[in-house]
């Protein structure tokens, strides 16, 4: 299986912190944002890797990254995204490196204190597909919501003014080579995005998504309350656990 990383957008929410760099780059505690899904990969037993970055500091990601020593890592892949086309258009960026094999996407800013390694595995003996990961949360607006139906996930609202269940679905989706097919049919959102909850629904009408709970704490660092969070949830005992 491979794994992508997406580190593009501009970052508005975090504006002026994100006026000169990518969010990505940010730290976290005592490290870069981008580390911490990096090491959520690497952890999963996932060594080939995209990123997919964008705006005027990409550059930057080789020179913190390069090949992904730091990680254990022979190699690292980027690409780039011009503009902010949305999460979906940021992942379709990656169909010709993806070619047939079934992949496990997580977002840049996106962190958990433990791992997926049961998940990844759980996928792929699922064999196709796709995967989400669930967490409840207090703030369900914030996100994708997951409504549950018979065990399975019946549908997904992206930012529901009127949440129907507190599930948000996190930042780590597996999917099958026909996602890149289905990224191809989907029209820009009201904020003018290609949204993963359009992608997330065609896998549920196909009837081949399946879900987890995620284990331990998830946040995301995309404003400056949960960045704040994330690296509090960092110094009192770390993320990425690997047991
Ligand atoms: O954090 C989980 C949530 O992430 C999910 O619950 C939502 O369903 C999903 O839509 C997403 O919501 P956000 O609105 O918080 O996503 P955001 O625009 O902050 O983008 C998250 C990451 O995706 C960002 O850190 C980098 C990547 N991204 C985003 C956009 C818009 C890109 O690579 N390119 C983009 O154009």
């Amino acid at each position: 299986m491979k794994g992508i990383i997406l580190a593009g957008g501009l970052g508005t929410r975090l504006f002026p912190l994100t006026k000169i760099t990518n969010k990505h780059l940010l730290p976290v505690y005592d490290r870069p944002m981008i580390y911490y899904p990096i090491e959520t990969l690497v952890n999963s037993g996932i060594d080939d890797i995209m990123i997919v970055t964008g705006g005027k500091k990409s550059g930057d990601f080789l020179s913190l990254l390069g090949n992904g020593s730091d990680f254990g890592l022979k190699h690292l892949n980027y690409t780039y995204q011009v503009g902010e086309g949305g999460i979906a258009d940021a992942l379709g960026l990656c169909e010709h490196w993806a070619g047939k094999d079934p992949i496990c996407v997580i977002l840049g800013d996106n962190l958990i204190e433990r791992n997926i390694k049961k998940a990844v595995g759980d996928f792929k003996a699922q064999g196709k597909g796709a995967k989400i990961m669930l967490k409840e949360v207090h703030d369900p607006e914030r996100f994708g919501v997951a409504h549950l139906d018979g065990g399975k996930v019946s549908s997904i609202v992206e930012k529901p003014k009127d949440p129907q269940s507190n599930l948000a679905v996190i930042g780590i989706y597996m999917y099958d080579n026909r996602v890149f097919d289905v990224i191809k049919t989907l029209e820009p959102s009201d904020r003018g995005e290609l949204e993963i909850t359009d992608v997330n629904n065609w896998f549920i009408k196909d009837e081949s998504m399946t879900y987890e709970v995620l284990d331990g704490w998830w946040t995301d660092a995309g404003t400056f309350e949960s960045l704040h969070r994330s690296a509090g949830l960092v110094a009192n005992g770390g993320a990425n656990k690997t047991d």
